[in-house]
């Protein structure tokens, strides 16, 4: 036991000293960008420079090095896409680096929001040749909204793209990031020879290795020797960060962490060109953790007792466990394998024993955790996103506020023997968060509505009901594409309503779902004293 309530003064100083320099240590962020922009390789390379893999494809598998272990990954290679969320984290330099990742898919975008609240920090990844994509806008919002920093990276230097002032201009033209570039790139996209280090005033050329497998060696060479070295490439860069200077892109500390500037980095992940540099900014720039407030607002300081909150539930990693995993990130204070905490929802005890850290298809046993890290609990049935975990000093903090539905379909058990397997599934994927499941009396029990973001998010819905929870189920789609939070007292009048139908999400909020805007526009002009409230804007 680390930091309990019977431990003397003086081992109590000791301790929050101790919790305070671990969290000071930590640097926990997650990657947003839109599909195909490079976040895996990214990781690969990240972990790679970390020297926690050797060779690159280890983690995700490229050219057939996966194995696979379960249908759920087959439906993920099938789909080409990422569903399962993992949590990397690996000691660089002094640091200790948590890298969460994300799904890159738009319509798992709840996933990725609820990761989003774990994090201190986003590198928001770039394809040199595309600039800004529809879902790094989506994500960037919602970061906008979180206040979290944001590190650029255009990645894909070494491929065709657009120029370098173009890209920056688009960021701040958009979404009104000021850019302030850390490393600018010598030699245009398609001929990626290294980079100015704009704050050292040298020039970082990096070296191709056979497929991109190992990190790139890179030779650090003096502003005075870079010209012989890089030719007009390198005077092109100097010329074009004098102007960013001029411009006033010059990185500040108060605006980054405020959200107003981003600091700017230029890789090749496939290359692993620039990572080491991305790692130094994310040591050397990035936040640590600060702790966080409470339904309250009070402030959880990192020095508090231990404190997390689950941020994703994840079932059906491996089909020879069938288990559940529940993402914590933790707060304050200090956690070991085998601890009792106090689930706050239910404020019963919850013991620890199956603590352990998951990446990719591998999973190691956790022993300690501190401020900023993720906490994988294994086959914790009672645990869903949003929940607090606690020791000693109890603490609530607020919940995780989910996106609005946008598609709708109504689930019926193919199998009417399996009334209760139907029952149990529906409920277990409620809890973890994978749809939303809403009710009325009208449709009843045996045919509940799935609401959700994205319609993949169905598919993983009824793939899980049928292979893992026993109780297959057939969908229908339903005609609504909005839905608004009604008050209790003005459901029955506005479920009478045509083209609209009022139905209960498992939380008690009563939502009535509308086919059209033009169908919600016209109910509120015909009922303006009915007050229609939206689901959390978080996306912007
Ligand atoms: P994602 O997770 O963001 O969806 O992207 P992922 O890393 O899977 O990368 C998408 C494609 O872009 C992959 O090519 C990958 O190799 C390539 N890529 C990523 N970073 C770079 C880079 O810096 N430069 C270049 N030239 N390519 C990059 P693929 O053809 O789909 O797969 P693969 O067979 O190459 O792995």
């Amino acid at each position: 036991m680390t930091d309990n309530a019977l431990a003397t003064p003086a081992t109590k100083t000791s301790q929050a000293a101790k919790i305070a320099t671990e969290g000071a240590r930590r640097r926990t962020f997650a990657v947003i960008s839109h599909p195909d922009a490079g976040k895996s390789t990214l990781t690969e390379a990240l972990a790679l420079h970390a020297r926690v893999i050797t060779e690159a494809g280890a983690t995700h598998g490229k050219a057939g090095r996966r194995s696979t272990v379960s249908d759920w990954m087959e439906m993920e290679k099938a789909r080409g896409i990422s569903i399962t969320s993992t949590a990397l984290q690996f000691p660089y330099r002094d640091c200790v680096i948590n890298l969460l990742d994300t799904p890159g898919h738009a319509d798992f975008s709840e996933d990725t929001y609820r990761v989003l609240t774990a994090v201190d920090a986003a590198v928001m990844l770039i394809d040199a040749a595309k600039g800004l994509e529809p879902q790094t806008l989506k994500l960037f919002q919602v970061c906008k909204h979180r206040g979290i920093p944001i590190i650029t990276v255009i990645n894909k230097w070494d491929r065709p793209g657009r120029h370098a002032l173009e890209l920056m201009d688009e960021i701040h033209d958009r979404i009104g990031l000021r850019t302030t570039p850390l490393t600018w790139p010598v030699g245009i996209a398609g001929d990626f020879k290294g980079v100015m280090d704009r704050r050292a005033n040298k020039f970082i050329r990096f070296t191709r290795t056979a497929g991109g497998a190992t990190a790139a060696p890179e030779e650090h060479i003096l502003a005075d020797d870079a010209h012989a070295a890089a030719g007009d490439d390198w005077d092109t860069a100097v010329e074009e960060s004098e102007l960013l200077s001029a411009d006033g892109s010059d990185y500040d500390r108060d605006t980054f962490l405020g959200g107003e500037s981003s600091p700017v980095l230029f890789t090749s992940a496939a290359l692993n060109f620039g990572v080491n540099q991305l790692l130094d900014v994310l040591v050397e720039l990035a936040p640590a953790p600060t702790g966080a407030a409470d339904v309250d607002g009070v402030r959880r300081v990192v020095e508090s007792p231990f404190s997390a909150f689950v941020f994703k539930v994840q079932a059906g990693m491996d089909s020879s466990h069938r288990d559940r995993i529940a993402y914590a990130r933790v707060v304050s204070g200090t956690f070991e394998r085998g601890d009792v905490l106090t689930h706050a929802a239910t404020g019963k005890p919850f013991v620890t024993k199956y603590a352990q850290s998951v990446f990719g298809q591998q999973r190691s046993t956790l022993d300690d955790a501190w401020p900023g890290d993720v906490i994988g609990l294994a086959n914790a049935a009672v645990l869903r996103p949003g929940d607090t975990l606690y020791r000693d000093v109890p603490v609530h903090f607020p919940p995780i506020p989910s996106f609005s539905p946008e598609h709708f379909m109504v689930a019926r058990g193919k199998d009417p023997s399996k009334h209760k397997q139907f029952r149990r599934g529906i409920e277990q994927l409620d809890q973890e968060g994978v749809v939303q499941v809403l009710r009325s009396d009208k449709r009843g029990d045996q045919a509940p509505v799935f609401a959700a973001v994205g319609p993949m998010q169905f598919e993983v819905a009824a793939h899980r009901m049928a292979t893992e929870l026993s109780a297959p189920v057939s969908l229908e789609s339903l005609p609504y594409q909005i839905a608004r939070i009604v008050d209790p007292e003005d459901a029955e009048f506005v479920n009478r309503q045509v083209s609209c139908e009022v139905l209960t999400r498992t939380d008690g909020v009563m939502l009535v779902l509308f086919s059209t805007p033009w169908r919600l526009e016209g109910f509120q002009r015909d009922n303006p004293d009915i007050k229609l409230r939206s689901l959390v804007a978080a996306e912007g």
